[in-house]
């Protein structure tokens, strides 16, 4: 394992800290790091007295906390394999689907239907042409992507005109264009898009300053096995982005502030309800199909009219967006929170061996 390649490292040193106090060991390590007889690990251990992360081999811990990100099919079924050959072990989350397999089974579920925004398949430039003349703003994204790479909006002007932007696969973004009806469909075809993509109603979220925003629900389970909500903070991307990602260079804001300069006092804690009652449903909802799940990053959108729409489920959800808009104590217990559940699914397995 290459530590430059480990991006969360400092989350991990965190979790380490944290996991001292109530008593866990954390230790850092990959799917390559196993042993090929499966009878130990080479593990990253965060030594305090040094503050540095020592190479170290162990035996292979009960409880998995699985941060590995997508990095192409080798690595993920590497992932996948450490999975099957270690089916004992106590797993906190569960990957999900890809983006279009989660959106249809969300719109099974009749209480979080009316939050999903129109999405098909790509099935081709005239289709595709006939769902943006329907729904004049359109976003389309790669079932697999993540960070807003490869997303792109086009949106229907007053003047008939349609407007093209986005962001490339490596998360560039692109030269805006203005283009005629003429033109769309010759446009839409140089885009190189593919069944791989989505196509999707988009939900207007500029801000009277041009950028646009959203934002991210942490839900998480506690100490006591259930879930609860531990925090929710405002996106707002980068002059030019049609993204809020922070990877992308979004900035973090407080929900109620941003919720405030757009809604009355009283809707914004109205929005903030359904916020919070949404997403337990989500998590309960995929759950049935899933499995055991530990947390979820939802990503949310608010319309003008107050109305919440789910973008995206993310099962791997960073939390660094609320270290920067500073709330503090969210920000502990979203670090906190996984390690509380760990423990509390070991008591779990203890008490069913007891039995
Ligand atoms: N339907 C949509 N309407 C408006 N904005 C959207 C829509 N879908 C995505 N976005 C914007 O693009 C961002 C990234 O989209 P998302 O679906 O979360 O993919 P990713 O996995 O790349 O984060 C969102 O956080 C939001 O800012
Ligand atoms: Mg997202």
């Amino acid at each position: 394992m290459n530590k430059k390649k480990l991006e969360e490292l400092a989350f991990f040193q965190k979790l380490s800290q944290r996991g001292r106090t109530l008593g866990l060991d954390v230790l850092v390590f990959t799917a390559e790091d196993v042993k090929p007889d499966q009878t130990a690990i080479r593990a990253l251990v965060f030594d305090r007295t040094s503050g540095k992360w020592i190479r170290r081999w162990t035996n292979i811990p009960d409880l998995i906390y699985d941060r590995c990100r997508y990095q192409g099919p080798v690595k993920y079924h590497q992932v996948k394999a450490f999975r099957n050959q270690f089916p004992k072990l106590i797993y906190l989350g569960r990957p999900l689907a890809n983006k279009w397999v989660i959106y249809q089974y969300m719109s099974e579920n009749d209480r979080i239907a009316p939050h999903l925004p129109v999405t098909v398949k790509f099935t081709g430039i005239p289709d595709t042409v006939k769902f943006i003349k329907k729904h004049k703003l359109v976003y389309l994204k790669p079932r697999n992507g993540t960070g807003g790479r490869g997303i792109l909006r086009i949106e229907q002007t007053s003047s008939g005109n349609y407007l093209v932007q986005g962001r490339n696969a490596n998360r560039v973004i692109l030269q805006p264009q203005r283009i005629s009806d003429a033109q769309l469909a010759a446009k839409l075809g140089a885009l190189g898009l593919t069944e791989q993509y989505l196509v999707q109603q988009g939900i207007n979220l500029v801000l009277p300053d041009g950028r646009v925003h959203d934002f991210r629900l942490l839900i998480q389970k506690n100490g006591r096995g259930q879930w609860d909500v531990t925090g929710c903070a405002g996106r707002i991307g980068a002059p030019r982005s049609i993204t809020s990602n922070l990877h992308g260079g979004g900035t973090a804001a407080q929900t109620e502030q941003l919720l405030a300069r757009r809604f009355p006092r009283a809707q914004v804690a109205a929005i903030e309800r359904s916020m919070h009652r949404l997403a337990y449903i989500i998590a309960d909802h995929l759950e049935q199909k899933y499995g055991s799940l530990c947390e979820l990053g939802i990503d949310l959108a608010v319309d003008p009219k107050g109305h919440v729409w789910l973008l995206e489920v993310n099962p791997k959800p960073s939390r660094e967006v609320f270290r920067k808009i500073g709330e503090k104590d969210v920000y502990a217990r979203a670090i906190s929170r996984p390690l509380e559940y760990a423990l509390w699914l070991l008591k779990q397995r203890k008490q069913r061996r007891s039995e």
